[in-house]
C-alpha cells in the first residue's frame, strides 16, 4: 500500500502494515491497564457523550497511550482522525490497531519523509475538524498558513507540549491566532509529571536501548534545566552519572548548582562529556564549535520537540565518514579521528529510540486533553481567540482522580484553617 490510498468505511487512511493490528491492540490494552484516570473518563464519556458528532483531528505521537486517548474521545461521541506529530515516533502496530479495532483513520508511517509527514497533516485537516489536538502546533500552523477556510468552523484546539505553546503564544502576541487554544502543557498535572518524570525515564530508556552503554561513572551533560532537563538529570544521576548542566537562564542555573550539579558553558562541558542531551526547545544548541571540542566517542541526543537542537547538517559536513553500528546510532568520524555518536537522527530520543513516556504518566496528560476537548465543545462560544490555561478545576480533578487511583488519601483544611489562611489579621 502506498500513498493515501487505503480506504476504511469509505474514508482514507495511510499506515505501514494493517496486518499488525492485533499486536497493536495488545499493546494499547497493556497501556490502558496503567491508565486508571483515562479508564474512569472513558466510562463517563460513554454515558454523557460530551463530544457527540464533533469532528476532531489530532496531530499526536501515534503511540499506545495516544490510542487510549482516542478511545476516550470516541466513547464521548467524537468523529476522529489522527496523524503523527513526528516522523520517527509512530508505532506502526498501534496505527494499524487504531484503524482496524478503534475505527480511527490514521495517517502515519514510522520513518516517513518530511514531505509525507506534511501530506499527512493536510490529510488530517481534510477531515474539517471542529477541534484540533496538537503536539507541536503543526495543525494550527497549517490551518493558519494554508487552510484558512477552516477557521470558520474550528471551535478551538489543545496543545500538548512546551514548544507548541511557545509557538502559539507568539501567534497570539501578533494577533494572528484565529481560534482559542488550551495550553495543556501548562497544567500542573501535565508538565510537573510528564515533562519531568516521563521525559526523565523515557529519555534514559532511549539512551540505553540505542547504545546499551553503562551510565554509572560517566559524565552526562544536560543542556537546559527546564522541566524535562530536571527529569533527565535526576534519573541519570540516579544511575550513577556525574551530571553537568548548561543553561542560559540564571535562575535555572542557580537551581541546578544548588541541586548539586556542576554548571558551566556547553563549550567547556563537551570536552569532559561522555553523553550530551539537548532538551531546551531551542535551535542549534549543539553546534560546530561544540563538535570541534567534543571528547572522542561522545554520545549526543535530543529530547526537545523539534530536531533542530543539534546542528546535524553541520556535523554531516564535518564528518569524513559515517556508519551505523546499531539501528538508532549513527557514528560520525571527524578528520582528526574523533568519533561522535548521534542517536535517533537528532529526533526526540525517548520516542524514536524507545517508546516515549510510560502510560501511567500519560494518563494525566491525556486526561487533561480529554477534559479540555470536552470543555471546548461546551464553552467555545465564551473563549477568546488566544492561548488559555487549563481550567483550574480540570487540573485539580485530574490530580484527585490520580491520587484516588494510586490509593493515596490526603488531609483537608479544617474550617479554622480555611479562615486562618484567608485572613491577614492574625499574626503571632
Ligand atoms: N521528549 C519528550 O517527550 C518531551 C516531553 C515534553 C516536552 N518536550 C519538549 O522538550 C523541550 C523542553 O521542554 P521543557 O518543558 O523542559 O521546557 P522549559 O521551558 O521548562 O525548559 C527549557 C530550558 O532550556 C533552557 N534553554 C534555552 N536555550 C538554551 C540553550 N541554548 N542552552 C541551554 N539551555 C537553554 C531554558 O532557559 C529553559 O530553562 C521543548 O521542546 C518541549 O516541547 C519533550
Amino acid at each position: 500500500m502506498s500513498g493515501i490510498l487505503a480506504i476504511m468505511n469509505g474514508r482514507d487512511f495511510d499506515i505501514t502494515d494493517p496486518s499488525l493490528a492485533d499486536q497493536g491492540l495488545r499493546r494499547i490494552d497493556w497501556a490502558l491497564s496503567e491508565m486508571p484516570v483515562l479508564r474512569s473518563l472513558m466510562e463517563r464519556f460513554t454515558k454523557e457523550k460530551p463530544l457527540d458528532g464533533v469532528r476532531v483531528s489530532g496531530c499526536l505521537h501515534i503511540t499506545s497511550e495516544t490510542a487510549n486517548l482516542a478511545r476516550v474521545l470516541i466513547a464521548g461521541g467524537a468523529d476522529m482522525v489522527l496523524c503523527a506529530s513526528n516522523p520517527l515516533s509512530t508505532q506502526d502496530d498501534v496505527a494499524a490497531a487504531l484503524v482496524e479495532h478503534v475505527g480511527v483513520p490514521v495517517f502515519a508511517r514510522r520513518g516517513e519523509s518530511t514531505e509525507v509527514y506534511y501530506r499527512h497533516v493536510v490529510a488530517a485537516l481534510d477531515h474539517k475538524p471542529q477541534i484540533t489536538l496538537d503536539d507541536g502546533a503543526d495543525l494550527v500552523s497549517e490551518v493558519h498558513k494554508n487552510r484558512r477556510e477552516l477557521l470558520d468552523t474550528i471551535m478551538g484546539g489543545t496543545e500538548e507540549t512546551t514548544t507548541g505553546v511557545v509557538r502559539l503564544r507568539a501567534m497570539a502576541r501578533e494577533g494572528a491566532l484565529g481560534y482559542p487554544v488550551i495550553a495543556v502543557n501548562d497544567a500542573n498535572t501535565k508538565h510537573l509529571f510528564d515533562n519531568r518524570y516521563g521525559t526523565g525515564q523515557s529519555a534514559i530508556d532511549g539512551f540505553l536501548r540505542a547504545t546499551n552503554f553503562l551510565i554509572a561513572g560517566r559524565v552526562f551533560t544536560v543542556a537546559g534545566y527546564g522541566w524535562c532537563g530536571k527529569g533527565i538529570a535526576m534519573r541519570a544521576h540516579g544511575l550513577g552519572a556525574n551530571i553537568i548542566i548548561t543553561e542560559v537562564e540564571p535562575f535555572k542555573a542557580l537551581e541546578a548548582a544548588m541541586d548539586g550539579f556542576r554548571v558551566m558553558p556547553l563549550a567547556e562541558a563537551v570536552r569532559l562529556s561522555d553523553f550530551v542531551v539537548a532538551v531546551t526547545g531551542d535551535k542549534h544548541v549543539i553546534d560546530r564549535h561544540h563538535f570541534e571540542a567534543m571528547k572522542d566517542g561522545c554520545v549526543i541526543a535530543n529530547s526537545g520537540h523539534f530536531d533542530v537542537e543539534i546542528n546535524v547538517p553541520v556535523l554531516r559536513e564535518m564528518a569524513v565518514s559515517t556508519h551505523r553500528p546499531r539501528p538508532s546510532v549513527e557514528e560520525f568520524r571527524l578528520s582528526d579521528g574523533r568519533r561522535i555518536r548521534l542517536l535517533a537522527e537528532g529526533r526526540l530520543v525517548n520516542l524514536a529510540a524507545a517508546e516515549g513516556h510510560p502510560a501511567a504518566v500519560m494518563d494525566m496528560s491525556f486526561a487533561n486533553q480529554a477534559l479540555c476537548v470536552a470543555h471546548i465543545a461546551s464553552h467555545h462560544a465564551e473563549l477568546e481567540k488566544t492561548v488559555h490555561p487549563v481550567p483550574g478545576e480540570i487540573d485539580e480533578e485530574v490530580a484527585r482522580l490520580k491520587l484516588a487511583a494510586m490509593g493515596i488519601e490526603i488531609d483537608t483544611l479544617t474550617p479554622e484553617q480555611e479562615t486562618y489562611l484567608a485572613s491577614w489579621r492574625e499574626g503571632t
